[in-house]
């Protein structure tokens, strides 16, 4: 997109549980800022997860689907909730937004880590292993263990048996390495590709691609962690880390862990990027449903995704610095949800940022 877009038009997503709450949240702070800087967004709220599947017995129709490939960017909030997690249900919402990952074709998830100050309090690790806390997790998104064949569920020889499988095409691989590597150029300079290469295949294949990407990036020094030590590392070392490249799974659960590094889950935004194509934004939190309804939900995360969404998609980087400076600034007044030790609603603590636009 040029510096000077037309209206863009952005796909909302709200879902299931607390994501319709923080998803407003983004909206508004969407809505200030380009108030603040004469832009035009146009959103379309559309289903999907379990929300989808109650109205049309699918979690995203081929009509959402589409209006997602037709956008600019789509914003999530999150899917899913124990109403939809029978192991026997032929659907999930989860089901659905691996079809929207898969359909955009977004195979890089960047997940960044960084500690406000003024919450060295609020995680459970000690202050002095936090401090210096900015990491980058580029986790692949679009395959590996998610979405390898064969995966299926059968009885095989009188006994029930189900199988997934872990697999990887080398450019695969490639383009999530490489866009790691350029991102790492664009900051310390570090990259850790995390794996499971003493054991695994498709890590000793990851492992190769890494060291043939390094090549083309000397001015970047690799490192390969086992994704068991990483996990270690993470809550050890964690300002050691630069840039993390890893494999779908290992992504997922790395991040959870590194989102206590910042004090609560509902702080981490995440941007999901292809090869041009609409991005997908979204926390990295999920649907939450022990708040959900309450009114109590974090929504920095989502707050802090539409952050992404302008700098990534709409190339609006003032815009995006501008709601992470809000955000930030609500922080170190002192602006806290419940997640964080605080007393404030989602409400009030959007208003906070809000002030701040
Ligand atoms: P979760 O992330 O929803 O919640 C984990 C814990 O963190 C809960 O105690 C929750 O209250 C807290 N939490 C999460 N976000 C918060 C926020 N913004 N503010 C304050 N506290 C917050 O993970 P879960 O409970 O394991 O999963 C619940 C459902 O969400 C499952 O159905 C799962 O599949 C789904 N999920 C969806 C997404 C997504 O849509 N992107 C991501 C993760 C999980
Ligand atoms: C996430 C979530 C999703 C994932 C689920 C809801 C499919 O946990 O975005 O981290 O595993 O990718
Ligand atoms: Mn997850």
């Amino acid at each position: 997109m040029s510096d000077q877009p037309h209206t863009a038009r952005i796909v909302l997503l709200p879902g299931d549980g607390i994501g319709p709450e923080v998803t407003q949240a983004a909206v508004q702070a969407l809505d200030a800022v380009a108030r603040r800087c004469g832009r035009q967004f146009h959103f379309e709220e559309r289903l999907m997860g379990g929300c989808a599947i109650d109205r049309h017995g699918t979690p995203i129709t081929d009509e959402t689907l589409q209006a997602c490939l037709a956008a600019d960017a789509v914003l999530l909030g999150a899917v899913g909730g124990p109403q939809w997690d029978d192991p026997l249900a032929p659907v999930r919402p989860e089901g659905g937004l691996l079809r929207l990952r898969k359909a955009l074709g977004v195979f890089a998830n960047l997940r960044p880590v960084r500690l406000h100050p003024s919450l060295l309090d609020a995680s459970p690790l000690r202050p002095e292993r936090l401090e210096g806390v900015d990491l980058l997790v580029v986790r692949e998104l679009t395959g590996g263990l998610y979405f390898g064949e064969p995966k299926t569920h059968e009885v095989r020889d009188g006994r029930r048996y189900a199988v997934d499988t872990m697999a990887y095409f080398d450019y695969e691989v490639r383009r999530v390495v490489e866009l790691a590597f350029r991102l790492a150029l664009g900051r310390r300079k570090k990259l850790a590709s995390v794996d499971k290469a003493n054991v695994l295949e498709s890590s000793r294949l990851w492992r190769q691609v890494a060291l043939e990407t390094a090549r083309d990036f000397p001015q970047v020094a690799l490192e390969h962690v086992l994704v068991d030590t990483a996990a270690m590392r993470l809550v050890t070392r964690p300002s050691a880390f630069d840039v993390i490249v890893t494999e779908n799974t290992f992504g997922d659960i790395l991040t959870d862990e590194a989102a206590v590094l910042c004090g609560s889950m509902g702080l981490l935004p995440s941007a999901s990027l292809g090869d041009g194509g609409p991005g997908l934004y979204e926390p990295v939190h999920g649907s939450a449903p022990d708040i959900a309804g309450q009114g109590i939900a974090n929504p920095l995360g989502a707050i802090l995704s539409a952050a992404l969404l302008l700098r990534y998609s709409l190339r609006l980087e003032e815009e995006a610095w501008l709601v992470e400076q809000a955000v930030w600034g609500a922080l170190a007044s002192g602006a806290r949800t419940r997640d964080l030790g605080g007393t404030l609603s989602t409400h009030e603590m959007t208003r906070a940022v809000l002030e701040r636009l």
